[in-house]
């Protein structure tokens, strides 16, 4: 503790102790830097610790720019480049850490995601990372030889500062706008920012008929703005969420059109006429609930689709039931907020950072990392990914 007005001085201060920040330090600590990382929270690492359901996706193996929405949609490929899942899979191996791909290339920790950041923390120790929770940085100034930063603990002076201070999501974790001001305070644009990979809200109609069907969960495939995703949607009380859900949040917008196939892979019309056929006695809502849970089946035929034996319905009819099938508007009326999201779309604008070293194009020695930069991944592991890989990059700059 230095709570006077001699400066601590180091080549590097990284600022937040998350995913990108501790990957940026142990990289920059690798080369020889002095590194010290400061973060506000008490502990380090808080995101990866709740991540995956506390066993932390910390990769995707088939990651590409793809797989990330921005602005700036070529920035992310550089950085990619350099760091791939294969290194970190590498650095996880060598601490032999467990691991297990779950599905799409999903990696998971086996037992528990307090074994990635126990293996960035010794890293970090090894390379001789400085690391200092419950530190909140009270201003910035740039001088002619680098920055200096005003904290409850005391100055620091540092050549190159890097703000890896995440976005917006679950402020009860430490996350703050913290990353956007700083930006702004040396001149870049940030570009709006809202909850991305979060849980929808209905409303109205939508909401009566569907909240007590809460925990009920079907395979779906939500498409808005051009952009599809088959995976299970989960009803809850106030809307819906699961992967597919999640993952097209991150593309809706209020008022913007949602549509849901809940029969994916089958032809709807194709499947009716069959059941007219062979099980014509049949009521609509018991065909329906051998290929979706029952209490959807029925509820969908209780104010979406006709009540009735399917063989009452005639062609028409059988087209419209068909279409509802395999486009359902679903009218979401808002999402839950940064209070559940996974990530913040938007953020400092790509368009004036370098995408080989992540540093400012207007201020030399200033760099921004991981997710307070406008580079949003895909529900499944992209975004450690995108931490690591940037992290890794201006580590190796700064
Ligand atoms: P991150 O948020 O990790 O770290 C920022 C750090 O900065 C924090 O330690 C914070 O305390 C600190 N900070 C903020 N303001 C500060 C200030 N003013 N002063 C000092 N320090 C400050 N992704 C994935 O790929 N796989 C997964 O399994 C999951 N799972 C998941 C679950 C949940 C519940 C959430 C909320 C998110 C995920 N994610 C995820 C997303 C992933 O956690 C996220 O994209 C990364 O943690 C981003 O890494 P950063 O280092 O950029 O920010």
């Amino acid at each position: 503790m230095n709570p006077g007005r001699t400066p601590q001085h180091c080549d590097v201060l990284v600022i937040g102790a998350g995913a990108a920040g501790l990957m940026c330090a142990l990289t920059a600590g690798r080369r020889g830097r002095v590194v010290q990382v400061i973060d506000h929270a008490n502990k380090p690492g808080k995101k990866i610790l709740m991540s995956g359901g506390g066993r932390c996706n910390f990769t995707n193996t088939g990651t590409s720019a793809a797989n990330f929405i921005s602005a700036n949609p070529h920035f992310c490929k550089s950085a990619l480049a350099r760091y791939t899942p294969a290194d970190f899979i590498e650095m996880v191996e060598r601490h032999r850490i467990a691991w297990h791909e779950k599905e799409l290339g999903q990696l998971f920790c086996d037992i528990s995601s307090k074994l990635i950041v126990r293996m960035l923390l010794d890293e970090c120790q090894q390379a001789a990372v400085r690391i200092r929770t419950d530190c909140a940085v009270e201003g910035i100034e740039r001088g002619a030889d680098g920055f200096r930063v005003r904290t409850g603990h005391g100055l620091f002076h540092c050549a190159s500062l890097v703000i890896a201070s995440g976005g917006l999501s679950i402020p009860s974790m430490g996350a703050s706008g913290f990353g956007y001001e700083v930006a702004r305070q040396f001149g870049h644009a940030v570009l709006p920012t809202r909850a991305g990979l979060v849980p929808l809200t209905l409303s109205g109609r939508h909401q009566e008929r569907l909240a007590d069907l809460s925990g009920v969960a079907l395979p779906v495939e939500a498409r808005c703005n051009g952009q599809a995703f088959r995976n299970f949607m989960l009803l809850t009380h106030r809307g819906v969420s699961g992967p597919a859900i999640l993952q097209i949040s991150s593309y809706w917008q209020p008022g913007d059109d949602l549509r849901l196939d809940l029969l994916p892979g089958h032809d709807p019309l194709q499947w009716l006429r069959d059941m007219k056929r062979e099980r014509g006695t049949s009521e609509l809502r018991t065909v329906l609930a051998e290929v979706m849970p029952k209490r959807m089946a029925q509820r969908l035929c209780e104010h979406w689709l006709p009540d009735r034996p399917v063989r009452q319905l005639d062609e028409p009819q059988l087209k419209q039931a068909a279409a509802l099938l395999a486009d359902f508007p679903l009218v979401a009326s808002g999402t839950e907020g940064y209070r559940t999201a996974e990530v913040t779309l938007g953020g400092v604008d790509t368009r004036q950072v370098s995408s080989s070293t992540l540093e400012s194009r207007q201020v030399p020695g200033l760099y921004f990392v991981g997710e307070v930069l406008d580079v949003t991944g895909w529900l499944g592991g992209y975004n450690f990914q995108w931490a690591w890989a940037s992290g890794h990059a201006a580590g190796q700059a700064a």
